[in-house]
């Protein structure tokens, strides 16, 4: 069995680099100074913002389930089959958590502190899980790919 690192896998790690910095720039534009006056705007621009993002999401989720990087990892350490098919549920919360996101964003006809604090709070929860999310991918694909080589690359 080939321990060589795939495309697969390399894929999903350069996704992840853009993710991350996708994420960033979400939560910026969430803690932002957001006036009354500009309010709709600003609503309007954040709403496509994450509507992207969930696109982007999906699309790295489908790579990981279809591309074969999930595939990889299984054949290259079995064991880890059962960790890799609760990432693939995930898969599916981590979208239902920003499409709730997205419809509260859509419900908050007005600058609203309260609701805006509570996308904040739901917005910080989705990244968290999503970030750990990627760490257990992380630490599958070392452990399936560089442990003969002592270490990442
Ligand atoms: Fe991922």
């Amino acid at each position: 069995m080939s321990k060589k690192k795939p495309a697969s896998v390399e894929a999903v790690e350069r996704e992840h680099i853009g993710l991350r910095a996708e994420m960033v720039s979400i939560h910026d534009c969430l803690h932002g100074n957001i006036s009354s006056e500009e309010f709709s705007e600003w609503r309007l621009k954040f709403m496509w913002q994450m509507r992207d993002f969930k696109n982007r999401l999906l699309k790295h989720f489908d790579l990981e389930e279809e591309g074969g990087f999930m595939n990889d990892v299984i054949s290259a350490a079995p064991h880890s089959e059962r960790q890799v098919a609760g990432l693939k549920e995930e898969h599916n919360a981590i979208s239902s958590s920003l499409d709730s996101i997205l419809a509260k964003l859509k419900a908050m006809a007005e600058h609203n502190v309260e609701s805006l604090e509570g996308i904040r709070t739901d917005l910080a929860g989705v990244f968290a899980v999503l970030r750990e999310h990627e760490n257990t991918e992380h630490q599958l694909m070392q452990r399936a790919f560089y442990r003969e080589y002592g270490g990442p690359e």
